[in-house]
């Protein structure tokens, strides 16, 4: 397959996906394939030969850089390649992630923990990486939730990372808007990916939550056009918009008790 090859010489644009070797990264890494503007496509994740075949797949240069976020040996290796080679971040997406569903003392402290550590402060850590490498007119899509909307119960550790990500990215926006850098949250519904193969409760995709079921491409075509417009959220649905719209108007308290009543 015809990739697109720079020059060593000249600095090379790049994506930088993390969660990339399946669901909504995946996703991401593809429509970004479908972009000019970029030189070369970093995939990031734990499952080597996933990227490996995504990287086949893709038309653009892809560099596969297989490896736990949340592993500070990587976060160096990272450092490392960023500070050696002649490169520009164009696009930054934070896709991986993870939710544990059930009650914080069935859940655990070892997977609170992990969660706190993958969605906040690996995602954290590798904006600041990132940050010193980017031009005018980059961009940082950050995967947030509709669940950082409002506190959720047998789900509350998950929200509030989500929460986190929703808050930090929207303040980091506006901090880096003098260098004409955008940061977006993305804040989808239920998508049917992987990710519910590690909640632990896979039958819990419910009836309920189907209903706001969003479409995977979907989600990643509005999140990279929305960044594209220099909007700081990107909502897919009218489902994500509702519920957005509800968490605003209702004080919590009633939220939840509503939450409760109809068992989300
Ligand atoms: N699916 C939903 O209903 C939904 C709804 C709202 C928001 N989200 C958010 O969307 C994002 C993507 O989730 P998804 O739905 O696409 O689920 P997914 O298919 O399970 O994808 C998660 C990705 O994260 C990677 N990952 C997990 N832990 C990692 C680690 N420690 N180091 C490096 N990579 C890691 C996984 O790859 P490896 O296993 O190969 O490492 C995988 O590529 C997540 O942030 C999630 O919270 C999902």
């Amino acid at each position: 397959m015809k990739k697109n090859i720079r020059k060593a010489s000249t600095t090379r644009r790049i994506a930088l996906i993390t969660g990339a070797s399946s669901g909504l990264g995946y996703e991401f890494a593809k429509q970004l394939d479908l972009e000019s503007s970029i030189d070369e496509i970093w995939l990031v994740a734990r499952r080597e030969h996933r990227l490996e075949a995504l990287a086949e797949e893709l038309t653009h240069q892809a560099r596969v850089l297989a490896c736990d976020v949340t592993d500070p040996a990587w976060q160096k290796h990272l450092i490392k390649i960023l500070s050696t080679e002649n490169i520009q971040i164009d696009t930054l997406i934070n896709s991986a992630g993870m939710g544990k569903k059930g009650s914080v003392e069935e859940i655990g402290l070892a997977n609170n923990s992990y969660m706190v550590d993958l969605n906040c402060k690996a995602l954290t850590e590798i904006c600041s990486i990132c940050i010193p490498y980017m031009a005018e007119n980059s961009r940082i899509l950050n995967v947030s939730s509709t669940a950082s909307f409002l506190p959720q119960p047998r789900f509350a550790v998950y929200a509030a990372t989500k929460a986190y990500i929703l808050s930090y990215t929207r303040a980091l926006d506006k901090e880096l808007k003098p260098r004409k850098i955008t940061v977006t949250a993305v804040c989808p519904n239920p998508m049917e990916t992987e990710f519910f193969c590690h909640t632990g409760q896979p039958e819990e995709i419910s009836a309920l939550k189907k209903i706001g079921l969003e479409d995977v491409g979907k989600v990643a075509r509005k999140a990279l056009r929305r960044s594209k417009r220099k909007k700081d959220i990107s909502l897919q649905s009218m489902t994500s918009h509702l519920i957005r719209l509800i968490s605003r108007i209702f004080p919590h308290p009633f939220v939840l008790w509503i939450e409760k009543k109809i068992g989300l």
